[in-house]
Order: structure tokens, then sequence, then C-alpha cells
């Protein structure tokens, strides 16, 4: 076998997960607003997750050709199309998880909250009826300003007696993945680093010289894939969005100037892709895939997966605001720590195994090389939020964001229920 041929089957995440030893639950997942710019992009990263087995399309309109055109690929779900407001109750019963990227995005000039007046009528429309058809979902919130579209969510959850503040998330994962992207060019470090780990038994890691060999004679191989890791929390918009770089992963000695470059180039990250678009809109592409990332954990947390931390903006007690991007646990460390293990059975054959196989493993095999795992950030569970991590220590220009950052986000959330309450 080739190294190549072993790599290829840990080469991305999204696409990792069904590991043959493990009975993969049937889950639900409804986009809403599958037809737009966000919605299709997403619509197709959810249909390649072999977690998903029903994936709910659901649009204003143009949904039936989104939907035949990913229902082709050859993927475990199968893709339904649901067009206009009657078919709403449809495209959501039974959901397990819904994600929402449904509403008007920025143009150049254009804040977030400028699209508060016609976003924040969608999301209510469309909570009123996840309350009526699927209560229990985790809802995913993608739809801007999502500083006060989550907090319209819980209000109109709150009234129709469903709220649960562990089931509801507004997705700023496009933030981590922006700061992740930015540090690791300025630090000069990988974003993603693959590690080939063989455990091998220690007289013929002595007798063989070549990879290729070791590879061929081991007994287990695996990958492990270190990821850049930076949390992101506070809120969804200009300075409320506060990535952490004290606590960035790997370590880089980077001076003040380039960590406040770094910071103001996440928060503004939105606008860099706006303004690049020139009034055909804002960020899709890495939001589908943002939004996918953070889909993919919720599922992995229903799932029972232990450890799965993103961050997120979730209720929270962590500051007086009543919400917050913070680091939310999910869900099991290994998996989330991208590892890959995988167990040579013969020449032909193999079967994936978890982690914890391997370590057992370890007591009777020589490591050739090992990484450390990288610590994470919010915990999912079977119920959604799991727990919500605390701040961590915060360097003196974080606390001075932190503070700068708490009345914008109030403003935010109060404008929010204000709407939901009228
Ligand atoms: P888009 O205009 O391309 O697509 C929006 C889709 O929503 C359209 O297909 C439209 O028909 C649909 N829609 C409108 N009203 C609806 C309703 N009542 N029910 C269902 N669908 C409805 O916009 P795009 O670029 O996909 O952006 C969507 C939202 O995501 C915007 O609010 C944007 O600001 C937000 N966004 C959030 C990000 C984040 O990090 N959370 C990042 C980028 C965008």
């Amino acid at each position: 076998r080739s190294i190549k041929s072993l790599t290829t089957s840990s080469s991305s995440h999204i696409l990792r997960r069904g590991y043959a030893s493990e009975a993969v639950p049937d889950r639900k997942v409804a986009v809403l607003g599958a037809a737009g710019g966000i919605g299709q992009p997403l619509a197709l990263l959810m249909k390649l997750n072999p977690l998903v087995s029903s994936l709910a399309l659901y649009d204003i309109a143009n949904t039936p050709g989104v939907a035949a055109d990913v229902s082709h690929i050859n993927t475990r779900s199968e893709v339904y199309g649901y067009s206009g407001e009657a078919e709403l109750g449809k495209a959501l019963e039974g959901a397990d998880v819904v994600i929402i990227p449904a509403g008007v995005p920025r143009k150049p000039g254009m804040t977030r909250d400028d699209l508060f007046n016609i976003n924040a009528g969608i999301v209510k429309g469309l909570c009123e009826a996840i309350a009526k058809h699927c209560p229990q979902a985790l809802v995913n919130m993608i739809s801007n300003p999502v500083n006060s579209t989550v907090p319209i969510a819980a209000e109109i959850f709150k009234k129709a007696g469903t709220y649960d503040p562990k089931r509801l998330f507004g997705v700023t994962t496009l933030d981590v993945v922006r700061a992740k992207t930015f540090y690791a060019g300025k630090a000069k470090v990988p974003v993603a680093e693959r590690r080939l780990i063989i455990f091998c038994n220690s007289s013929l890691i002595l007798s063989k010289g070549m990879l290729d060999m070791w590879i061929y004679y081991s007994d287990l191989v695996f990958f492990l894939v270190s990821e850049v890791n930076v949390p992101v929390v506070g809120g969804h918009a200009g300075i409320t969005i506060l990535p952490l770089f004290s606590q960035a992963t790997p370590k880089a000695n980077l001076s003040d100037a380039e960590i406040t470059a770094l910071t103001k180039r996440t928060q503004d990250g939105g606008t860099e892709v706006v303004e690049a678009k020139a009034g055909k809109g804002s960020a899709t592409l890495s939001m589908a895939y943002a939004g996918a990332v953070f889909a993919d954990a919720c599922l992995k947390g229903l799932n029972g997966a232990s450890d799965v931390v993103e961050c997120s903006f979730v209720q929270s007690t962590i500051t007086e605001l009543p919400f917050f991007a913070s680091k939310v646990i999910l869900a099991t460390l290994f998996e989330h720590n991208k590892l890959f293990v995988r167990l040579n059975i013969s020449d032909d054959k193999s079967i994936a195994v978890h982690m914890h196989f391997a370590v057992e493993v370890l007591y009777f095999y020589t490591i050739v090389n090992i990484v450390l795992f990288l610590c994470l950030q919010v915990r999912l569970g079977k119920n959604g939020v799991e727990e919500v991590l605390g701040l961590g220590p915060l360097s003196d220009y974080e606390k001075e964001g932190l503070e700068k950052l708490k009345p914008e986000l109030q403003s935010s959330i109060e404008k929010g229920i204000k709407f939901a309450n009228q």
C-alpha cells in the first residue's frame, strides 16, 4: 500500500465520519433558505455528511431544482425539496437539526444591523414554525444580525413554551474559521497538519529503514490532524467579535501590532468579502463550510460523541450579557481532534476503530511519532449544549476588547428581544 492511498481516507473532516464499526443513527437536517447563496453550498456539504439520513431543503422558491440536483449525489441521505410557506411544516417535521441561512445578505456599506428590518421578520416566522413542528430540534441560526436574531428566536420559543437554551445556537463558526486562517498565515504555521502515526513492533522498526516498509509491516497506522485553534468569543458583528489570540495554538511570538491587525482583520472579515463581491452579496462559500462544520458538531453531540467543542453564540452567564459567543462543549475528544484510526487486518482489508482501542494497543507497541492533542472550546452533547466553557485567561488587550464590545452587544440583544415582543 502506498502512503497516498492511506491518506485519502482522512482527507476531509467533513467526509471523515461514519466508521465501519459504528451504527450511525438516522438524523434529519432541515436547511431553511436552501436556495440561497449560503443555502446551496450548505445543502451540498450536508449531503456529503454521512451522519445525515434525511435532508430537507426549504425556501420560499427554487428549492425543487436545488433538491433534484443535490439528490443525485450518491451519499447516504435522502433529499427532499420544499417550496413556499405551505410546505414549511413538512420540511421541519422530525428534524433533529435546523439550519437557518434565510434572509437578505449585506451589500457594500451596510452593517449587519442594517439587515435587521427584513431578517428579523423572516426569522420570527421560521422560529414560530420550528416551535410548532420540531420543538426538540437544535437550531443553528446563521441569518444576520446574529446578535439580534438569536434573542428573537429565544423569545419566540419562550412564547410557544418550547424554549431550551441548550438547543439554540448563533453560528459564529465563520469568525473562528477566519481567525484560524489569518493566524496561521501570520504565525507561519500550517493551518492543519496531518501526521502519520505508526504503531509497530520495535524489532521491525530497527530492521526496516523505509517508511513504506514500516507501514507495510505495522500493526496500526493512523493519522492525527492537528489544527490551528483560536477561540472567538463575544458576538458576531464588528467589534463584538473578539478573537482570543492569546489562547491560540500552536503558540507564536506575535507582536502587539500583529495581534491588533489580526483582530481587526477577523472582525472585518465579512466586510472584506462584501466589498470584494461588490454588491453581489456576502460570504457564502466559506459560510457554508463553517455552517457545515457547526452542524456536524451538533450531529456528533446528538449521537453521543463526547468532547465536541465549538464556539457559538448561546445563552450564558459567562458575562452579565444574556447571550455571548463562548466555547461550548458539544460532544469524542478523539474524533474532534481529527483523529483517524485505522487497524490493518490484511493488505486489502481494514476497519476503522475508536481511539480508546488504539490507546489500549499503545501499551504493546512502540510509538514512532505522536503529537499532543489540542485543547478545544463549547461542549455539545445529546441535548445540545452540555457545558459553556469560561473565557480562560485574557490578555490586557482582550480584556479591553471585552469591555468595549459589551454595550453594542447588549443593545443588539435588547433590540431583538423588543422586536419579538412587539
Ligand atoms: P441569499 O439572498 O443568497 O439567500 C437567502 C435565501 O433565503 C434566499 O434563497 C431567499 O429566498 C431565502 N428566504 C428569504 N425569506 C425566506 C423565508 N421566509 N423562508 C425561507 N427562506 C427565505 O443570502 P445569503 O448570502 O445566503 O445569506 C443569508 C443570510 O446569512 C444573510 O442574512 C446573511 O447576512 C447571513 N450570513 C451570516 C453569516 C454568519 O457568519 N452567521 C455569514 C454570511 C452571511
